[in-house]
C-alpha cells in the first residue's frame, strides 16, 4: 500500500503551480455529457476522482478522449439512452460526485439511474435536497436495489426550490437538470462557492440561461437543448490554501502561482491575523511566517466563510501556534478524525462536540500516522513537513483523490517526501536523508 515517507523540520521555499479546481471539475464533466456535441474541457485536474468520473461517463458511452494531461474531450452523442440507463459500476461507487450525473442525465433523458455515491467519511453525506430539487422540478426519484436511486420525468417544468440546507452539490444537480427544463426555475438558498459560479458558467458556454451562480438565489431558464462548448476550468482554491498553510507552519515562504486570489479571502485574512504575510499579486499569492504564530477562533461556514475543506490544514498549523484556538466544524458531523494522529506527532487537541480545542505546542515529532479522508491526509503532511524527525502517512490514496502530483509540487519547494511502498523503500528513505 503505498504511504509517504516525510523528514520534517525544514522551512518550505520556493514556487508551486495549482492544478484546476477538482470539485468545479467533477460538476462540469458531468455536465458535458448534457450535449451530443464535442465539449473540450482544460485544466482539468489530473487526480483519481476526475480519472474515476471519467471512467464511470465512458462507461455509459460517450465518447472521452485525453487530449494532454490537463484537456479532456467529452462526446455525449454516443450515450444509448433506451430509458434503462444505468451508471453502476466500480468507479462511480468510489466517488461522492457521482450523483452529478443524476442531474445530468435527468436534465438530458429525462431519466436517470446511478449507484448511490461513495465518498470520504467525514459525514453522513445525505442527498435529500438533490431529491427535493428533482421532485420539485416534476421528477419520480426512488431507491431501487443494490443501493441505486432512480430519477424520471415526463417533463421537466421549471419551480421555486428553497434548499432547506446550503449544498453545493444539490446546488449544482438542480441547476443542471433545470437546465433542460421547461420554463423558470429558481433556487433559494444556494451555495456559492467558486466552483457553483464555474458549473454555471460552463453550462452557459453550452448555451444554458443560469444567472445569479455565486449569489444565495440562482435563475435558470430552461432551454430545450445545450451545445457543445470549450472551457478552462478555474484554480483549486482548496490545493492554495492547502499550500499557504504549509508555508505558514513550516514557517516558509511560497509564492503560489495560477489562484484567483478573491477565492482564497477567508484562508489569507485568517493566517494573516495569526501573523503569518500574505501578499496578493494578480493571480498569485506569497505566504510567508517566522518565529511564533497567534491563536485564533474559525468557525467554517458556507462560502465566502472559511471553507470547511480546510479545517484540518488550518488545525495542523495552529497546533504549532502559541496561545489556545478553537475550531468549529459547522458543515460535517465527523471532520476531527485527524486530531488522533495530530496527537501522535504531540499536538495538544481535544474534541469537543463539533469543536476542537487546539493548545499550541512549540514543535511536533515525527510519527507513523494515517490519513482518514481527503483534506484529513492533507493536514497530516503539513504536520510531518513541519514536525522534527521522520514521518510515514498511510493510506495516501485519499490524499490522490484531491492532490495532482502532491509529492512532486512539495519537493520543489524543498520537503523532504517520497512515496514509499514497502519497509526496504522506507529504510532507503530514511538512509537518504539521514
Ligand atoms: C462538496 O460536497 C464538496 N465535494 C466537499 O469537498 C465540500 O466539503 C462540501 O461540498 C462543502 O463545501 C464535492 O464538491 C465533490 P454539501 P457536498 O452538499 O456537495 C448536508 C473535498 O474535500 N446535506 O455542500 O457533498 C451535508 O450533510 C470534499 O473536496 C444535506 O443535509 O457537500 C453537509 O452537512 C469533501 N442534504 C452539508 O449539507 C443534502 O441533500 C453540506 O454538504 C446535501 C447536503
Amino acid at each position: 500500500m503505498e504511504q509517504y515517507a516525510i523528514k520534517g523540520g525544514k522551512a518550505l521555499e520556493g514556487e508551486v503551480t495549482i492544478a484546476g479546481a477538482k470539485n468545479a471539475a467533477l460538476g462540469i464533466l458531468a455536465a458535458a455529457v448534457m450535449t451530443d456535441d464535442e465539449c473540450i474541457i482544460e485544466n482539468v485536474p489530473d487526480v483519481s476522482d476526475t480519472r474515476t468520473l471519467l471512467k464511470a461517463i465512458e462507461n455509459i458511452g460517450a465518447t472521452v478522449k485525453y487530449i494532454d494531461k490537463h484537456t479532456v474531450s467529452i462526446c455525449g452523442g454516443s450515450i444509448v439512452s433506451d430509458g434503462n440507463l444505468c451508471v453502476d459500476d466500480e468507479y462511480i461507487r468510489k466517488i461522492r460526485a457521482s450523483y452529478y450525473l443524476l442531474g445530468a442525465l435527468l436534465g438530458k433523458y429525462k431519466y436517470s439511474q446511478v449507484a448511490l455515491p461513495g465518498g470520504c467519511d467525514i459525514g453522513s453525506r445525505p442527498i435529500d435536497q438533490h431529491i427535493k430539487g428533482f421532485e420539485a422540478l416534476g421528477a419520480k426519484v426512488s431507491m431501487v436495489n443494490g443501493g441505486k436511486i432512480t430519477a424520471k420525468a415526463d417533463r421537466l417544468i421549471g419551480n421555486h426550490i428553497y434548499l432547506d440546507v446550503v449544498s453545493v452539490g444539490a446546488t449544482i444537480n438542480i441547476m443542471m437538470a433545470a437546465a433542460l427544463g421547461e420554463g423558470k426555475t429558481t433556487i433559494e438558498n444556494a451555495a456559492k462557492e467558486p466552483h457553483i459560479v464555474d458549473v454555471a458558467n460552463f453550462l452557459n458556454t453550452m448555451g444554458a440561461n443560469i444567472k445569479g451562480a455565486g449569489t444565495d438565489v440562482i435563475r435558470v431558464r430552461g432551454v430545450s437543448r445545450l451545445h457543445g462548448a470549450e472551457y478552462s476550468i478555474i484554480p483549486d482554491q482548496i490545493e492554495a490554501g492547502t499550500f499557504m498553510t504549509m508555508a505558514v507552519a513550516t514557517r516558509g515562504n511560497i509564492l503560489i502561482k495560477n489562484v484567483i486570489p478573491k477565492h482564497l479571502e477567508a484562508i489569507s485574512s485568517k493566517l494573516s491575523e495569526i501573523g503569518a504575510t500574505v501578499i496578493e499579486y494578480d493571480d498569485s499569492v506569497r505566504v510567508m511566517a517566522d518565529g511564533v504564530l497567534k491563536p485564533t477562533q474559525i468557525k467554517t461556514l458556507p462560502y465566502p466563510g472559511f471553507p470547511t475543506d480546510m479545517q484540518a490544514q488550518m488545525a495542523a498549523t495552529l497546533a504549532l501556534s502559541e496561545g489556545t484556538s478553537i475550531i468549529t466544524e459547522s458543515i460535517f458531523e465527523n471532520r476531527f478524525r485527524y486530531v488522533a494522529e495530530l496527537i501522535r506527532m504531540g499536538a495538544d487537541i481535544r474534541v469537543e462536540g463539533n469543536s476542537a480545542i487546539i493548545k499550541g505546542v512549540p514543535k511536533f515529532s515525527g510519527a507513523n500516522v494515517q490519513a482518514s479522508d481527503l483534506r484529513a491526509g492533507a493536514a497530516l503532511v503539513i504536520a510531518a513537513l513541519a514536525a522534527e524527525g521522520i514521518s510515514i502517512i498511510d493510506d495516501i490514496k485519499y490524499i490522490k483523490r484531491g492532490y495532482e502530483d502532491f509529492d512532486e509540487k512539495i519537493r520543489a519547494v524543498g520537503g523532504e517526501i517520497e512515496i514509499v511502498d514497502t519497509e526496504k523503500d522506507i529504510q532507503k528513505f530514511k538512509l537518504r536523508v539521514g
